[in-house]
């Protein structure tokens, strides 16, 4: 039975909430690889909105297990805040379950976050989550895992060998008072309580659900390019949004990852800092904008908006390894008469097809355009690949060709069933 990875192929919020919605329809376990609450997943079901920034969009099927893996940072009080919310909105969220070995975001992390960014000169813009430091003390060896939540004494040893540091770092950054053992103990020990039972070995569990014929669904946040080693560092998120994450961030061998699906949408958009080169600043950024309601679900802050880059969708074919693209937000498009599709760079009168590993010479490449003609239609209505206008099967052609791995899925509008099925994936 498959293992299918789904993945950002740009820089997030992509839609992958939607499509990890849709399929998990058909899956028995969907779990999540990496990130934490920096990522937020919008999902609609029968005219209700659901958002979610860390339990896996998997959960409003009641039958269908999820898992937050190994690989993710879990800020507790965020994690007992969206069970209630859940349960406040009528899901039952006992189908999850969590790694003990996933990684705590503690509050002093939240605040190095912070006042870290504001010190910056050249901002990253990261969600001020504590996403960064957490991940840096889990590479750096004074991380706090769950499983040394479990028990309170073993809890307060950990601080009392880690918080030293913390304390002092927090000072160089200008904090006023640091953190004490007591008042982490008491913070973080009532959110401990309600999760104790969802803890477990994940990584064994998602195997023994394989070796039993389940299809498993893996979730991942945000995007290639703000991916630790293939995004466009420093201007990314700690962590391995592609495919490889998937493997480590769950403890499944990557002999076991039978198909990657790259979401990514007709256009492109960018939260935070770091270059852009297909970027629209004009009133065209502003109809992809408002047209596609690109606010960021976690910070709600404006999502720069630009035409869809293939030099991106053809990297991130590359090093997820894609077996096929999911091309969201098609109808944002429905009213543009001429569509771009930017295929390769100008950087100092050189031709670059590949995307440049160097942010600085990213920031200069000039795209060079392929324009194609719009469908002038809605296509909201569409379910099927025959349900579309030729010009827009001649868009998603191109792009598939740009790729070099076929588009299998196509979104329409935010609901399950504005999604055109072209080849499954289970
Ligand atoms: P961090 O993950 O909070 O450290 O932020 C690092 C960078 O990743 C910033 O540019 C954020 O805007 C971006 N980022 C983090 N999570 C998401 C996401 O879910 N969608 C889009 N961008 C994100």
């Amino acid at each position: 039975m498959p293992l299918v990875v789904v993945v950002g192929a740009q820089w997030g919020d992509e839609g992958k909430g939607k499509m990890t919605d849709f399929l998990a329809a058909q899956a028995d376990v969907v779990a999540r690889y990496q990130g934490g609450n920096n990522a937020g997943h919008t999902v609609m079901v029968d005219n209700e909105v659901y958002k979610l920034h860390l339990i896996p969009s998997g959960i409003l099927y009641p039958n269908t297990r999820c898992v937050i893996g190994n690989g993710v940072v879990v800020d507790l009080q965020v994690l007992c805040e969206e069970l209630q919310y859940l349960r406040e909105k009528g899901v039952n969220p006992d189908n999850l379950v969590i790694s003990e070995r996933a990684h705590v975001i503690m509050p002093y992390h939240k605040e190095i976050d912070r006042l870290q960014e504001s010190a910056r000169e050249a901002k990253i813009g990261t969600t001020g989550r504590g996403i960064g430091p957490a991940y840096v003390d889990k590479v750096g060896r004074s991380g706090m895992r769950i499983i040394d939540t479990l028990d309170v004494d073993r809890f307060r040893r950990r601080l009392q060998e880690i918080l030293p540091e913390k304390n002092l770092i927090l000072k160089a950054l200008g904090h006023p008072s640091g953190f004490t053992v007591d008042s982490l103990t008491a913070d973080i020990q009532r959110y401990v309580t309600p999760i104790k039972p969802m803890v477990t070995d994940t990584s064994r569990l998602i195997e023994e659900a394989r070796k039993n014929g389940a299809k498993i669904l893996c979730e991942g946040a945000q995007g290639t390019l703000l991916d630790v080693d293939h995004g466009t560092y420093p201007f990314v998120t700690s962590s391995s949004p592609t495919a490889g994450g998937a493997s480590v961030g769950l403890g499944v061998g990557p002999n076991r990852l039978d198909e990657i699906v790259g979401v990514m949408k007709a256009y492109t958009t960018r939260v935070g800092e770091g270059p852009f080169p297909t970027e629209l600043e004009g009133s065209m950024g502003e109809v992809l904008r408002e047209r596609g309601h690109e606010y960021g679900t976690t910070t709600g802050r404006p999502r720069r908006c630009g035409w869809f880059d293939a030099v991106i969708a053809r990297y991130a074919a590359r090093v997820n390894g894609l077996t096929g693209a999911a091309i969201m937000l098609l109808d944002v498009l429905d009213a543009v008469e001429t569509i771009r599709v930017c295929t390769a760079y100008r950087y100092r009168g050189t031709v670059l097809t590949e995307f440049p590993s160097d942010v600085d010479v990213l920031r200069e490449c000039e795209p060079e355009y392929t324009d194609l003609p719009g469908w002038m239609r809605d296509l909201t209505a569409a379910r099927t690949y025959k349900d579309l206008p030729d010009q827009a099967r001649a868009f998603l052609g191109f792009l598939e060709r740009q790729i070099g791995c076929p588009v299998r899925y196509v979104s329409v509008g935010p609901r399950r069933e504005q999604t055109i099925v072209i080849e499954s994936v289970f």
